[in-house]
């Protein structure tokens, strides 16, 4: 089949062999995320209309408060897992603690668990620019059938079965990895249907895009302040040019296509970086891994990090291989 008319329904379907021991489960989940994805585009697509259909604080017609945009993506996709019975847990950046689907229920037989940060780039949403939604999936580690503990989700990067991200940008998009390679899907509005538009994406080997917040430029380790200079110098293909949309989702799909590094580095304000492991930093560094980029905590790759709390924080560089590489030896030679 051509890629230019194959659906991401068709692509789940063909590629369900890939998995081994494949029951469907993994094939459903995706499934369930793509439905939630379209719900919320909706809605994000509305946020600009906000002051005329009744801002937040507002009741709405059901006699509901009005919900701010993250907490109602957040409620979406529990709800479409939860209710479809897709997941026996989910860990949501908006949630203190993880949530427990039935599974102490014998006839709940599902072995996935998903980490979620349901509304990335939050600060863009009443400014019209780019926000996402970013998901990792992992197979439980305690038996089926009992409730999930902590331990289910607190796994290295590295035993990910599958990560993605959607971007509500110009157009929606939906960019997942089941671990091969990475594979980009294009909403086409008028008829909700998303197409394989970005077959098998991949980081250029180097770019020359560096996306970070300098405002806090005072307050990063000297490793990160040198490899910015170098940036900004005169040599060879320098200097880069600087973009940064404070959308880590909308960052990292630009860098990807045009070749670049995101860095979101520890500083005095944020001695452990900004960025959490399990709902944006380990997602990420799959994809940016299966699209032969890198992502790194300035010292080592993110995915061998062992967590040890559902939100823990880690800084973040990833991107381009080579350039990766080239702020992590900046890195090293401050130690
Ligand atoms: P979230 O909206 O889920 O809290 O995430 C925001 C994150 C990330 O998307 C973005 O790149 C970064 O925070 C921006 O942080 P600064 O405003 O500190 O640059
Ligand atoms: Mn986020
Ligand atoms: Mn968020």
């Amino acid at each position: 089949m051509s890629h230019t008319n194959q659906t991401l329904g068709e692509f789940i379907i063909e590629n369900q062999s890939e998995f081994k021991y494949s029951s469907g489960e993994l094939s459903r989940l995706i499934n369930s995320i793509r439905l939630a994805a379209k719900v919320v585009n909706h809605e994000v697509n509305k946020a600009g209309l906000v002051d005329i259909l009744g801002a937040a604080g507002d009741i709405n017609a059901q006699g509901e408060d009005q919900q701010k945009l993250d907490v109602y993506a957040n409620q979406k996709f529990i709800q479409t897992l939860t209710k479809r019975n897709i997941v026996c847990g989910i860990a949501s950046e908006e949630e203190d603690d993880f949530i427990s689907i039935n599974s102490q229920d014998e006839q709940n037989q599902n072995k996935y668990v998903v980490l979620i940060d349901p509304l990335d780039g939050s600060s863009n949403i009443d400014v019209n620019v780019s926000v996402g939604t970013i998901f990792s999936i992992y197979r439980r580690v305690t038996p089926v059938g009992t409730p999930v503990v902590l331990e289910d989700f607190l796994q290295k990067g590295n035993k990910q079965v599958a990560a993605g991200y959607i971007v509500y940008g110009t157009s929606t998009m939906i960019v997942y990895t089941t671990g091969h390679g990475v594979n980009g899907f294009t909403l086409n509005p008028a008829i909700g249907t998303f197409y394989l538009s970005h077959p098998n994406m991949r980081f250029p080997e180097t770019g020359q895009i560096y996306s970070v917040n300098e405002g806090n430029y005072v307050h990063f380790p000297q490793g990160v302040k040198n490899y910015i200079k170098y940036c900004q110098e005169e040599e060879d293909d320098r200097p880069y040019t600087s973009r940064y949309i404070g959308s880590l989702v909308s960052d990292f799909h630009r860098n990807m296509i045009k070749g670049g590094i995101y860095l979101y580095p520890q500083s005095s304000k944020y001695p452990d970086g900004k960025l959490r492991l399990l709902y944006e930093c380990n997602p990420m560094a799959f994809l940016a891994e299966q699209a032969h980029g890198l992502a790194s905590d300035g010292y080592g790759r993110i995915m061998e990090i062992e967590p040890t709390a559902l939100h823990q924080r880690v800084p973040l560089f990833c991107g381009s291989r080579k350039m990766v590489q080239m702020l992590e030896k900046f890195m090293a030679t401050e130690v």
